[in-house]
Formats: C-alpha cells, structure tokens, sequence
C-alpha cells in the first residue's frame, strides 16, 4: 500500500470550513482502494498562530512542508487583525521557494449552475488559465525610501526571466494538446515595452514548435473584455503573475463564482511539493457562519489527486459535484440554501453515481 502524505494548511476565515468538506471527500474517494493511504498532518498556521506566537507560521515552514507529497491549503487573510502582506507572505513563499510555477486555474461553468452572462452557457465558458507563479510581478524586490518623508517613494521590480517565460510557455502548449489546441498568450507588451516583449518573442520562438497548436496574444486589457463577450474563444491561457491572478477571480466569477474555482501551484518536475488551494480568499464578510461554498476547495483536492496520479480519483470527485450542482444543490452565493456541510453531504452522496 502506497501512503500519500499530505500537508493541510486550512488558514483562515472560509479556508478551515471549505477544506473540512475537501477532506471528507478526499477520505471517501481514496477509502475504497487499498493500494493508497492518505495520512493528513494538520498545519494550524494563519491569524489564530500569530496571536500566540506573533508570526503567521513556523520560522521553518519550508523545511516542514518539503518532506509531504502535496499541500491542500484553505485560504489565508485576516486583514482586520493583521496587514494581508504578512499573513500572505508564506503562501507566496511556498510557490516561489517550491518552484510551483505552473498555475493552473480552470473556469469551467456547470450545468445547472447560472452564468452570468446573458447567453452563455456550459459550452461557452470552459478554458484554463495558466498563471506564471514562481516569478513576475511577485519577485520580492524593492524598497521604500525616506520613509514617511513629503518626498517618499516606493520601487518594485518586476523579474521576468527567458527561462521562466519559455517553461511556462511550453507547459502551456502542452496543457493546450490535451485540450482544444488553442493558447492565447496575455501580456500588456504595447506599453510594458521590456518584460513583455520578452514575453512575445519567447513566443514567436517556441509556437512554431507546437504547429498543430493555434497560438495568438492579446493585451491584458483587451483580454478582459473578450472574457466576457467571447469567453467560448479561450481554451489555454498563459498569462504572467499577476494578469494570471486579476484574470482567473473574472475566469472565477464567469463560471460560476469563486465559490467554485479550483487551483494548483505545480512543481512540474516534482522536485518539490505542488500546493492545491481554492482561487478565493478567506472571505472575512461569511466567515464562521458556515455558509461558503466548498466547491472549489474540493475541486482542488480533486486536481491534487489528478498530480498525485490518481486521475480517476479525481474524475469521481468531478462527476460527483457535476451532479450535485446539476440537481440544484446549491449554497448560497449560487441562490441556493445548503450550508457548508450540507454542499459537502451533496458530494459525497453522489461519489457513486
Ligand atoms: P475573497 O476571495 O476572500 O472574497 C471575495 C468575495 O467572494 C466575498 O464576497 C466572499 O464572500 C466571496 N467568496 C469567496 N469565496 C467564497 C466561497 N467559497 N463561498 C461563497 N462565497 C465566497 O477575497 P477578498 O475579500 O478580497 O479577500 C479576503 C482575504 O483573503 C484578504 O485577506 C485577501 O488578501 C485574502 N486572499 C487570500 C487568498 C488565498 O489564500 N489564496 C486569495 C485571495 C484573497
Ligand atoms: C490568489 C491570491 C494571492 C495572489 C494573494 C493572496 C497573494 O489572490 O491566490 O489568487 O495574488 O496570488
Ligand atoms: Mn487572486
């Protein structure tokens, strides 16, 4: 029997009620195959550790977390006790450090669940956004000058670099092969005139590589807009950190809201622990009230057991919440009245079907 050992990092707000349903689901997919057995280590990092020991998480969170097949993280943020760019440091840490540079963030719209756009249904809204993760506009480096001076100022550094553009790239037109060969490439190169042209002409390299791949960029700005009156013309996007981050909340909200997005920060070659997280934060205005939507937390386990090569685990989970919210079973930021735990018994009912 192979043993899968598995970080949970449940975080804050939502984070620890959505991945409460996630495991229940994890345990009830994997339970009935005796070649794998999953041992959960509970990590109780986030705002509650800071007020005991005034840090969000152990000084050595990266060498706990190396050893561990996979990370399921809840959400992280607690901004009325303490300022985001703390408590979010070590997330942000984790992707870097892990080299989880693949991103992957699919906005698929479930039957039964409503769109909102007039018009636009299930085979509209079904792409993947591939965020850059290990690089970018998320580099840790600057400074802030004369601090509190009339004349202070601010410098942060966007880090691009060939390489990580190229695997990210490749990793794209890959993901665009299993899929419907289409990658679209976002950047804003007509006013971001360094980084990003690097961006286009590391793509004019590599798509004559892929050649059964149909490849095309678009600007940031304009990809918003064609998201929403297009969205059926998008299968793989590759986008930098941060376009990756603003464009998959909109991705999130197409296909139903951010109660249903799932996540992974993938370490391709696996030389370090992937990390699976729902796209949402911690959500301070429903926390405590057992309300969020575990959807998308348990998608996340379920693209976790797709990495830990388990994809018909993972296929089981899919069907499973498929059905559910085919059946109207809904919590309430899709109109619905099911509690937390109850949108968690509506997938583990259906686990068989
Ligand atoms: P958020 O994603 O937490 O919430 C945005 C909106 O979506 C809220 O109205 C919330 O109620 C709703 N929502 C989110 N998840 C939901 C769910 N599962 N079910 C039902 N409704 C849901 O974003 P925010 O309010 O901007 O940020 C709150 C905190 O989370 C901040 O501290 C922020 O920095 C942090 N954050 C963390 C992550 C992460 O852990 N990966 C991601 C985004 C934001
Ligand atoms: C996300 C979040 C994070 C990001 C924050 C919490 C640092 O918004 O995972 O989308 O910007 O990457
Ligand atoms: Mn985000």
């Amino acid at each position: 029997m192979k043993t899968l050992r598995i970080a949970v990092y449940p975080g804050d707000g939502i984070g620890p009620e959505v991945i409460e349903q996630a495991l229940r689901v994890l345990e009830a997919v994997v339970a009935p195959d005796n070649r794998i057995c999953l041992e959960t280590t509970h990590l109780p990092w986030g705002a509650a550790y800071w007020e005991k020991h005034g840090r969000v998480a152990a000084d050595d969170f990266l060498q706990v977390l190396r050893p561990f097949d996979a990370i399921l993280l809840g959400a992280v943020g607690w901004p009325e006790k303490i300022p985001d760019h703390v408590t979010l440091a070590p997330l942000v840490t984790i992707r870097q450090a892990f080299d989880q540079y693949a991103c992957m963030r699919p906005a698929r719209l479930y039957p039964g669940v409503p769109s909102v756009l007039a018009h636009k249904g299930p085979s509209d809204i079904d792409f993947l956004v591939i965020r850059e993760n290990s690089e970018g506009e998320y580099v840790d480096n600057g400074g802030r000058f004369r601090r509190g001076q009339p004349d202070e100022f601010a410098v942060q550094t966007a880090l691009h670099t060939r390489r990580g553009v190229e695997r990210i790239l490749r990793y794209g037109f890959e993901m665009a092969r299993k899929r419907r060969l289409r990658l679209t490439m976002i950047t804003k190169s007509n006013a971001q005139r360094y980084a990003y042209v690097l961006w286009d002409e590391v793509l004019e390299e590599v798509a004559p590589q892929y050649p059964d791949v149909t490849a095309d960029r678009q600007h940031c700005d304009a990809a918003a807009m064609n998201f929403v009156r297009w969205p059926e013309r998008f299968d793989v996007v590759v986008a930098s950190n941060l376009f990756g981050d603003l464009l998959t909340d909109l991705g999130g909200v197409l296909s139903g809201g951010l109660g249903l997005a799932p996540s992974t920060n993938t370490n391709p070659e696996r030389r370090f622990p992937s990390m699976f997280e729902p796209v949402h934060g911690s959500a301070p205005d429903i926390a405590g009230q057992g309300i969020a939507n575990p959807v998308a937390a348990i998608l996340s386990a379920a693209m976790m057991l797709d990495h830990l090569e388990l994809p018909q685990a993972a296929e089981r989970i899919r069907r499973a919440v498929a059905a559910a919210l085919g059946a109207g079973l809904h919590t309430r930021d899709l109109g619905g009245t099911l509690t937390t735990e109850q949108m968690g018994d509506a997938v583990l009912a259906r686990l068989s079907d």
